[in-house]
């Protein structure tokens, strides 16, 4: 009995876990290290998720390499991105864009759609995310087609 109540607390506090990491429109699973996109109306594009990956807004360029001729200056701080649709299904890209620290709590690349609010965040910026779902599913769609 006692070890059924020890399952039933584990199991019922890794749910409370992964729903207290769920984001607007997106479902997090922390143990399969994936995301879920729950609205259906929200489709990505790959031309809007390549201008957003190369804008100055979000700097995906700063760390990473992706075979985007045109630009110039291409980081490596992070891992090349040149063939991540080959290695990463659309929902693990999604959960790398939303917070990779989820996987990596060190990780050094910004969670790009969790609400920011420290105590030094300037006014306009606090309680937003980065970037918009939107903008997350066009840089999914655009990461998954680098093959
Ligand atoms: C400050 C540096 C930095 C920036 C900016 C950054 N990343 Fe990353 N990224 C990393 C690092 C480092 C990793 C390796 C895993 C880790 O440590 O979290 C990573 C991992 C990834 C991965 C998984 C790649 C793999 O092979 O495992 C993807 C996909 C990714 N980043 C996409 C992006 C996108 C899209 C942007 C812009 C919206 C971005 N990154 C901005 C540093 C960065």
């Amino acid at each position: 009995m006692k070890i059924f109540f020890l399952i039933l607390t584990i199991v019922s506090s890794f749910s409370l876990f992964a729903r207290a990491n769920n984001v607007a429109n997106f479902e997090i699973d922390e143990i399969n290290l994936l995301a879920k996109k729950n609205n259906v109306k929200l489709i990505g594009n790959i031309k809007r998720g390549k201008k957003i990956f190369s804008s100055r807004k979000v700097n995906c360029l700063s760390c990473h390499e992706a075979p985007i001729k045109e630009e110039k200056f291409h980081g490596n701080f992070g891992p090349s991105l040149y063939r991540v649709g080959s290695v990463y299904s659309k929902d693990e890209i999604r959960l790398r864009v939303i917070n990779a620290k989820i996987i990596n709590s060190n990780s050094i690349m910004p969670a790009y759609y969790v609400k920011i609010n420290n105590p030094r965040t300037p006014k306009n910026f606090l309680n937003k995310t980065i970037l918009s779902a939107q903008e997350v599913e066009d840089l999914v769609e655009y990461l998954y087609s680098l093959k």
